[in-house]
């Protein structure tokens, strides 16, 4: 059995809209930061016929819905289309090393019949990349499972097989800080993850509140397809170069309030695409606009170094540098009725070792 972690991401710049909706092919470069919590783990073992099954934080199996499992079916189709594509140099050992000759072997590679196990520390639907955290982990117990078979994928490959699962979790194969590099025209692999910085290069939080933990109506893969029809989205294309630049800039540089300009403006901006399109999608609430109003003030009058951003639902996460960590903590902690995490950078998905697991 193969065991895999992994985690949701935030994004600074965000993707929304989709150039190719079946590839899940972005319309624009995006980047954020790996989280190091709260978890999934993803096992895959050998089985009849391929299946999914997820449980709940209780340990009470959760019911998948028909479209749930579709995806997950239309996910390894597309994972085999992926790898046909793939021309892998493999090393043919001949009896002689000096007649030891490398040989193209494509098309022979493929994801069969495996029973999937979810189990998910993250309430789904609420803002918090639930599916992000799922489709890397998936995507890197597949690139294990490939690797016992003597197919040795990159983190880029493998970030390609997390985005036909979720555009979003090719990000969270790698930790740290990580873009989208959107790429052009319609190949399967025109878009992937690349890592700007690792997770020790800049130790930020995102402490996140989460003011409902009532599922939305209108997830992400389907807000995507209403983008072009906002107004504002055209132009918004037109920034998202731009911003993408100045973030990767902000970053490298770890200038925090050139971050917080640039991601605090790219979230205002995606949902005022998402309010004006048709039909309108309403992510944020009145307790999302009482806390980024609040955020607004305590820094000024206390000088802290923290930015607000949101994804598709009313849940806010707040990025702050390790000095405005506890104070940012205590407001959080103090807001009432809401469900916060306390997160920080972390190192991407990775495998589970038999002997270092502690889940059942
Ligand atoms: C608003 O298509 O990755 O979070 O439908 O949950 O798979 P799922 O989401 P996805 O879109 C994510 C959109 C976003 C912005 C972002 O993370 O870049």
């Amino acid at each position: 059995m193969i065991s895999v972690i992994s985690t949701p991401n935030i994004a600074f710049t965000k993707y929304w809209g989709n150039r190719n909706e079946n590839l899940r092919l972005p319309a624009n470069d995006s980047l954020s930061m790996t989280l190091d919590s709260p978890t999934v783990r993803i096992s895959i073992e050998p089985a009849e016929t391929f299946s999914v099954r997820s449980w709940n934080v209780d340990g009470s199996e959760k019911t998948l819905s028909e479209k749930n499992i579709a995806r997950f079916h239309c996910h390894r189709e597309l994972v085999n289309r992926y790898l046909a594509t793939l021309q892998t140099e493999v090393s043919i050992i001949q009896p002689s090393p000096r007649l030891s000759k490398k040989s193209l072997r494509g098309a022979g590679w493929s994801i069969s019949n495996y029973q999937l196990s979810i189990r998910s520390q993250i309430p789904s639907a609420i803002g918090l990349a639930s599916s992000a955290a799922v489709f890397s982990g998936v995507a890197k117990a597949y690139g294990e499972l490939l690797r016992r078979e003597g197919l040795e994928l990159t983190d880029e490959q493998i970030s390609i097989i997390a985005r036909l699962g979720s555009g979003s979790a090719c990000r969270s194969i790698q930790g740290g800080f990580v873009a989208i590099d959107a790429g052009i025209g319609d190949t399967i692999d025109s878009a992937k993850a690349v890592q700007i910085a690792d997770n020790d290069h800049w130790p930020l939080h995102d402490i996140v509140i989460a003011p409902s933990l009532e599922e939305k109506k209108v997830g992400s893969t389907e807000g995507h397809r209403f983008a072009h029809t906002s107004p504002c989205y055209a132009e918004r294309l037109r920034q998202m170069s731009r911003r993408q630049r100045e973030c990767i800039n902000a970053i490298r540089t770890r200038d925090f309030e050139k971050l917080q300009r640039v991601s605090e403006k790219d979230a205002l901006d995606l949902h005022k695409v998402a309010e004006t399109s048709n039909p309108p999608l309403q992510y944020l609430n009145q307790e999302t606009h009482r806390i980024i109003g609040e955020i607004e003030t305590l820094r000024k009058e206390e000088h802290l170094a923290v930015l607000f951003t949101m994804d598709a639902g009313p849940t806010v996460h707040l990025v702050c540098t390790e000095e405005s960590r506890d104070r940012i903590a205590r407001y959080a902690h103090n807001q009432p009725h809401c469900t916060v995490f306390e997160t920080k950078v972390g190192s991407g998905a990775h495998c589970q070792h038999a002997s270092t697991s502690t889940l059942s």
